[in-house]
């Protein structure tokens, strides 16, 4: 299956809301991406097959950090390398535009996302207690130091 990354736009935000619902917990409400597309320091992402949108990822860029938001891969193209392709694209962007280190919080339950993060080269620093409202779940809080170093030596791998 052939992957392509690009930047989100206005006309995915239905596809990605579609998946959003499949995959989240909490979706994010449609007007949010509408929102994240044009705010100056966000970089969403979509992954597509063909001409399908099948994986999003939001990222922030708050000066020298890269925050991944969310991320999620259509249930039906998991376990393909999709979030994978994602996460090191929009890391190695966010590197490419000056960041510096990159962070994230992952439900404590949530063991595939904080497979994939690992994978990358995330480590697990800190806990964050009942972070998530809904159910009063951890936030288990990763970091990604020397991220330029880090993410193009593996993107090149
Ligand atoms: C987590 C999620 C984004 C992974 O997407 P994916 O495209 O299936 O992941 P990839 O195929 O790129 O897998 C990359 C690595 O992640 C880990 N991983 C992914 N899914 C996993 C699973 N179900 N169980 C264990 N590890 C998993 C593995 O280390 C995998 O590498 P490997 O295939 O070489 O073992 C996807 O399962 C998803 O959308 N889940 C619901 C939303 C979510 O939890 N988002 C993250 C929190 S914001």
């Amino acid at each position: 299956m052939k992957i392509n990354v690009r930047r989100m736009q206005t006309a995915d935000v239905p596809s990605v809301v579609r998946i959003d619902r499949m995959s989240m917990t909490v979706p994010w409400p449609a007007r949010v991406y509408e929102r994240e597309v044009t705010t100056a320091h966000t970089r969403a992402w979509v992954a597509e097959a063909g001409a399908e949108v099948i994986g999003m990822l939001v990222l922030w860029i708050i000066v020298d950090e890269a925050h991944i938001a969310t991320v999620a891969v259509h249930p039906q193209y998991r376990r393909r390398g999709v979030s994978e392709a994602l996460v090191r694209t929009a890391l190695q962007e966010a590197a490419n535009e000056g960041a510096v280190t990159a962070l994230l919080e992952v439900r404590a339950g949530n063991i595939a996302a904080q497979n994939l993060y690992r994978k990358i080269g995330f480590e697990a620093v800190g806990r964050r207690r009942g972070y998530y409202k809904d159910n009063g779940e951890d936030a288990i809080l990763m970091t990604l130091e020397h991220l330029s170093i880090e993410t193009l030596a593996h993107a090149s791998a």
